[in-house]
């Protein structure tokens, strides 16, 4: 890995709190997450891989980094697309990655996806590194999102693209206000029913309270992306960005 001087990761109090949080909830994760996007979720990190790895179908081994990457199925993903890359794997939460190093069953998917517990706002990684960078579900749970907008922007080298994968703003009412309930009351009920927590609340709240993708373009361009787009999936419920670096 092209690294410098590693950071401590989930250093101030609200980072702490949102990593502790995920490690609660590591065992139902995975399962959660089929069940409550109703089996879309994979799908839309399969969109997501497909969109970091466009650009890169001459180069013989890219050098890909997933940031906030849990249990590694955007990880799993890119490396399913694109088996002569290489790629790290970072995310503050230690049981999250633990989680997903269990996915990692022969030496070739070991030796192609390397993890690292790394705060995405302090990335222990050398300027201009790596050609794609994505992330998902994660830039939500960020504050400040424009240190990790402008990390992305650091590592990627030019020509790069960052990917992200996030919710659209739960504010917009969608399908006639019927996911508006479902995020609100029913997904936190069947949260806490089956993981005993009140991190799903969290989830809800961290939904509605994540900008419009215009708002989280103009920050992709303030953090100095050259072309920003965006592709609203399943009636919008999720967004998938795309940044270049020029
Ligand atoms: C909703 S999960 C998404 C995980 C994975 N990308 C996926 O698609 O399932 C959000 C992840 O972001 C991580 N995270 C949140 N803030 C972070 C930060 N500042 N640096 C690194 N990881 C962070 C959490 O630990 C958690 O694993």
């Amino acid at each position: 890995m092209n690294q410098r001087a590693p950071a401590p990761a989930a250093t101030d109090t609200g980072s702490q709190a949102v990593s502790a949080m995920f490690g609660r909830i590591v065992r139902w994760y995975d399962p959660l997450n089929r069940l409550l996007s109703l089996g879309l979720d994979q799908g839309w990190r399969i969109l997501l891989a497909r969109a970091a790895l466009l650009h890169l179908q001459d180069e013989p081994s890219p050098r890909l980094l997933d940031l906030a990457a849990g249990t590694l199925d955007v990880s799993l993903a890119l490396h399913k697309l694109c088996p002569q890359g290489h790629v790290t794997a970072m995310d503050f939460c230690q049981p999250m990655l633990e989680k997903g190093r269990a996915k990692l069953h022969t030496p070739e998917l070991q030796h192609a996806i390397d993890t690292a517990v790394a705060d995405a706002r302090r990335l222990p990684l050398a300027d201009a590194s790596f050609h794609a960078v994505t992330m998902a579900f994660g830039i939500r749970n960020i504050t400040p999102r424009s240190q990790a907008l402008q990390e992305m922007y650091r590592v990627l080298l030019p020509g790069g693209r960052a990917c992200i994968l996030e919710f659209g703003s739960g504010r917009q009412r969608i399908w006639s206000g019927i996911y508006n309930i479902y995020l609100n009351r029913i997904l936190p009920l069947m949260g806490r029913l089956f993981s005993g927590d009140g991190a799903y609340s969290y989830l809800a709240r961290t939904i509605c309270n994540f900008p419009t993708a215009d708002v989280l373009a103009d920050e992709l361009r303030a953090a100095g992306f050259a072309r920003v787009y965006y592709l609203p999936l399943t009636s919008g419920i999720v967004c998938l960005h795309v940044a270049e670096k020029a």
